[in-house]
């Protein structure tokens, strides 16, 4: 198809939801958060009683998802969720249902159906390697642990809430194991995506990064 396609994947608290939705802001293009995708399969099964193991219910709550994604808010079955997903268990949840290759294929659809003209950003996992291999540029951004943890830690004190800093290291830690032990889609940088390390660098500067990467491919 005609569609120009970024596919932005990394480790949780790398920064990829912020840098994904700045840049197809500048570029005009649409943006897909895919991890929100599996946070919502979790916080659904969770409200309807159904355990984060089992995958063929999981699965059958996945493909049935209604949700809508609203300038920013995100709605499960007409209620504003946005707030309820971030949350630490819920990401939890979510990357315990994510190893599932049934609940995977159900969000599939899903994801490519935002490849809609003029051009796509879209963040999570395997973004350049299942959903879109065909996309012009990829690329994996990481930063260590220990500046992913401050971000999260900082992102909840914003927020005024509660925060432990060792036990959301440690917490990012597990999450980053489990997804990249996972048969399925595990989370690794591809051998066609270029690194993007941004331990160091700004908010602003790592925008600047993919936009002249992006120039250089299109
Ligand atoms: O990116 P975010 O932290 O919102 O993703 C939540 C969880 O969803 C991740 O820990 C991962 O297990 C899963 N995920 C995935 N594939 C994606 C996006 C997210 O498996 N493309």
């Amino acid at each position: 198809s005609g569609v120009a396609i970024l596919a932005i994947d990394g480790p949780s608290a790398s920064g990829k939801g912020s840098v994904a939705q700045r840049v197809a802001e500048v570029l005009g293009f649409a943006y897909l958060d895919s991890g929100a995708l599996y946070r919502l399969t979790a916080l659904a099964a969770q409200q309807a009683g159904v355990d984060w193991c089992n995958e063929p219910a999981v699965a059958r709550i996945a493909q049935s998802l209604d949700v809508c994604f609203d300038n920013g808010r995100i709605l499960l079955a007409g209620q504003d969720v946005s707030a309820l997903i971030r949350s630490e268990s819920i990401g939890a949840g979510a990357s315990q249902v994510a190893a599932f290759s049934a609940v995977r294929r159900a969000l599939l659809a899903r994801q490519r159906a935002f490849s809609l003209g003029p051009g796509l950003v879209a963040d999570g996992r395997d973004m350049g390697s299942v959903v879109f291999p065909q996309a012009q540029l990829k690329i994996f951004l990481t930063a260590t642990a220990e500046v992913r943890a401050k971000r999260r830690y900082q992102q909840l004190i914003d927020r005024g809430e509660l925060a432990d800093l060792l036990a959301i290291m440690r917490d990012l830690q597990s999450r980053d194991e489990r997804d990249a032990a996972r048969a399925e889609a595990p989370l690794r940088q591809w051998h066609d995506a270029l690194l993007l390390d941004t331990s160091e660098l700004s908010l602003d500067q790592v925008v600047e990064c993919v936009l002249s990467w992006w120039k250089t491919r299109t």
